[in-house]
């Protein structure tokens, strides 16, 4: 039987919480790329998991919501939030139609390495412009799609561990067959340009797009990751 987010919700979750460089990485880049001054904000965490990203935007001062379809990991986001209180709010819901968020209600959204899990890209950009206030922000992470094509491979060479590039420009969903990928659940596979252009097709200004270099300690745990950018990196406000 094919895997979805439910199915795998438990193994994320321990994942995450065993220490993932991968997923810390990701938090840190993403919340390096976020205003200043985050007290007081409202932000909504779009695909927030068990709450990794959450928790952190917490930490800045920030009111923070977030939604995520996968009821098992609401319920360990929720447990967190229970065994050390941070004050974050965690929904059910879909980033696709955030219909649990009212019109213009946040001052931020932020999606980590989740609007590669949604079909629909164009209805969640949508959704995101729909709940954020004048100016507000939006800021993501997804894989870096040019090492995370359909078909994409680690290989050994006289060099190393290298990733061979797979088929770039087949959009759409591909599952890996590997027992311990997070895209066994399936992802949606979109080329740089595809992310662009909805940003700005959906009235956002572009603020900055970055390719961070892997952190030591991902280099160390991944080490076909060795000269790639493992995810990208994309801030917009609203114009
Ligand atoms: C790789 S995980 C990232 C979770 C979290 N942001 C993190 O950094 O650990 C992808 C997340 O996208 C969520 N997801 C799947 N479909 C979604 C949808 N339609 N709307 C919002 N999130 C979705 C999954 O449930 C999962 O929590």
């Amino acid at each position: 039987m094919e895997a979805d987010w439910d199915g795998i919700a438990d193994w994320y979750a321990d994942l995450v919480r065993g220490g993932s460089a991968m997923h810390q990485f990701s938090r840190d880049i993403l919340l390096n790329a976020l205003p200043d001054r985050m007290l007081g904000l409202d932000v909504l965490d779009v695909g927030c998991g068990e709450g990794i990203v959450s928790r952190a935007l917490a930490a800045t001062g920030a009111r923070v919501v977030g939604i995520d379809p996968t009821r098992t990991l609401i319920a360990h986001a929720e447990a967190a939030e229970r065994a050390h209180p941070v004050g974050v709010a965690y929904r059910v819901d879909d980033g696709t139609t955030l219909r649990t968020v009212a019109d213009g209600s946040t001052d931020g959204v932020t999606a980590a390495l989740s609007l590669n899990n949604i079909v629909d890209l164009d209805a969640a950009m949508e959704s995101c412009r729909r709940v954020l206030r004048p100016n507000g922000f939006l800021t993501f992470t997804v894989p870096h799609p040019c090492f995370e094509a359909p078909g994409t491979e680690t290989i050994s060479t006289s060099s190393g561990m290298r990733r061979v590039a797979g088929d770039y420009f087949a959009e759409g969903l591909w599952r890996s067959a590997h027992p311990h990928s997070v895209r066994r659940a399936g992802n949606y596979h979109r080329t740089v340009s595809t992310y662009l252009t909805a940003v700005l097709d959906h009235g956002f200004a572009l603020r900055s797009c970055s390719e961070p270099a892997p952190s030591d300690t991902v280099r160390a745990e991944v080490p076909h990751r060795l000269g790639l950018p493992p995810f990208l990196l994309v801030s917009a406000t609203l114009a």
